[in-house]
């Protein structure tokens, strides 16, 4: 069999938390898959270089197969050159008492660059996508200046929203992980997002007729995926690191390979009016990837007014993001 030729994989911010339980699982091929070879073009600020160069050894030291190559640079140009692949998570995280959103200002201006510098460097099918916060309307301003690539394919990740919904209910109804299914996150990856329990299975049952604790389900349950985020700051005294990476890496992968029939994954993609969510908002969905790596927005998933109201209210927090950041979207 012909061996496929590398994948260029942009990560920026590599040097910082995320970047080290990020780069290690690329490597090993657990985004890609087991008989793709990848280059990793690692970006950091200058002053951060020699803190990548030291990640750059250990990754030399796993002597994975599949790892074909490392740049490390802090050049724009040279890490986003025919790239296939992005992970854009160089940016600030907020400490304890802040909201995401809280880091627009300064987060904000570094998606105006790079998303040019994508545009003009990497693979005009490249798929990009944002982690650093806040990272809807992080990837509103980094999409904004795809004029060569494609803009569907930039995204961002409420990914790790959906990881930590399936984990609670899978807790709660003391199953396995993975018998949670056809669970979607919708809007902003912010306290307003809505984890979907209403059309999502636990062992192929609906979860409501396995978990009879509606008070649970609209109370603790929202209120601790909506939440999470800072209950880990206040923790650890620092942002969520290998789970935030682990769902990169989930979302990267489900993108690149073609989504089992009948499921879906929630992606944070533009929105082109479905379910009444504003045109072009950045807004995560319940969404399918077919063979050729294109995906949809899922049709015809039934919200209850409940569901509908929650979906519309982190619309409408979207829409005043997009309105706080419009002098970054030249
Ligand atoms: P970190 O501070 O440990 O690392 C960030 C790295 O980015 C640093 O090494 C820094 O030098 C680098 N950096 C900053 N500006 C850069 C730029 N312009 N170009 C290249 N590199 C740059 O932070 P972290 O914990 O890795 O988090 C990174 C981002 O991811 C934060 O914004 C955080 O809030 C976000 N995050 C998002 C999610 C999510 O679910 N979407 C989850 C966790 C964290
Ligand atoms: C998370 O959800 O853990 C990240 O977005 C980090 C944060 O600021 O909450």
């Amino acid at each position: 069999m012909q061996k496929k030729a590398p994948i260029r994989v942009a990560v920026t911010g590599a040097a910082g938390q995320i970047g080290y339980s990020l780069l290690f699982p690329i490597a090993a091929g657990e985004v890609f898959g087991p008989d793709q070879p990848v280059i990793l073009q690692l970006l950091e600020l200058p002053m951060a270089l020699e803190g990548l160069k030291g990640v750059a050894l250990e990754l030399e030291d796993c002597a994975f197969p599949l790892l074909h190559g490392i740049t490390c640079t802090s050049e724009m140009e040279t890490a986003f050159g025919d790239a296939g692949a992005v992970f854009l998570v160089g940016s600030k995280p907020r400490g304890p008492g802040m909201e995401r959103a809280d880091l627009i200002k300064e987060n904000g201006p570094i998606f105006i660059g790079q998303g040019s510098a994508i545009d003009a460097n990497a693979s005009t099918d490249v798929r990009v996508l944002v982690v650093g916060n806040p990272c809807n309307t992080n990837c509103l301003i980094a999409r904004h200046q795809a004029k060569r690539t494609n803009p569907a394919n930039y995204t961002a990740m409420t990914r790790l929203d959906q990881n930590r919904a399936a984990g609670q209910l899978a807790i709660k109804a003391g199953a396995p992980v993975s018998s949670v299914s056809h669970l979607a996150i919708w809007g902003n990856h912010s306290p307003t997002m809505y984890p979907d329990y209403e059309n999502a299975s636990i062992g192929g049952k609906p979860v409501t007729s396995v978990i009879h604790d509606t008070e649970w389900l609209d109370g603790a349950f929202l209120k601790t995926v909506q939440q999470r985020g800072a209950e880990v700051i206040k923790a650890r005294g620092k942002s969520s690191a290998a789970s935030a990476a682990f769902a990169a890496i989930d979302h990267m992968r489900d993108w690149f390979r073609p989504t089992p029939a009948g499921h879906f994954v929630s992606m944070a993609v533009a929105s082109d009016g479905s379910y009444g969510i504003p045109e072009g908002l950045i807004y995560s969905f319940p969404c399918r990837v077919d063979a050729h790596g294109h995906y949809e927005i899922v049709q015809g998933v039934e919200l209850s007014d409940k569901a509908r109201t929650k979906a519309m209210a982190s619309a409408k927090e979207l829409v005043e993001e997009r309105d706080a950041i419009k002098d970054l979207l030249v």
